[in-house]
């Protein structure tokens, strides 16, 4: 099993969900960040002539990371869907980290491993 979290714009959550449930991919978890890239920020240009400009940066922009855990077999049509959705050419379109899950248990049956994810 693998876990792939994917950082996103906040607009982009609803497509991506869907887009997700379309390939059979239903349960996700959404958590609400703030973060920053490789951009570190976002600078205002407009005020980045007065005095001060410095307090004017957005030091961590707020994004949405899905966090989802899903069988091997199924990561890259995960992540490829991911990137569809989300891809525009701009900065800040996101970011993906993959990593490996030992074991999923589903509380209700006791259900373990690729059992539990489907
Ligand atoms: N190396 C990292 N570790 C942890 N979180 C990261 C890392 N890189 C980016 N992030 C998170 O991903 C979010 C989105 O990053 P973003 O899309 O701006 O990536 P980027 O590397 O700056 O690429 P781009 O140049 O396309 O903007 C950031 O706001 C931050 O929350
Ligand atoms: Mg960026």
């Amino acid at each position: 099993m693998k876990e792939i979290l994917a950082i996103i714009q906040m607009n982009k959550i609803d497509a991506t969900k869907e887009a997700l449930n379309i390939i059979g991919i239903p349960s996700l978890t959404v958590h609400i960040v703030y973060g920053r890239g490789k951009q570190r920020g976002l600078r205002i240009p407009n005020l980045s002539q007065l005095e001060g400009a410095d307090q004017m940066r957005m030091k961590f922009i707020p994004k949405r990371m899905i966090s989802l855990i899903v069988k091997d077999g199924d990561a890259e049509k995960v992540i490829k869907t991911i990137i569809e959705v989300n891809q525009t050419g701009q900065v800040g379109d996101g970011r993906i980290f993959v990593s490996p899950i030992d074991n999923a248990v589903r509380v209700r049956t006791g259900e373990e491993g690729n059992e539990a994810l489907g």
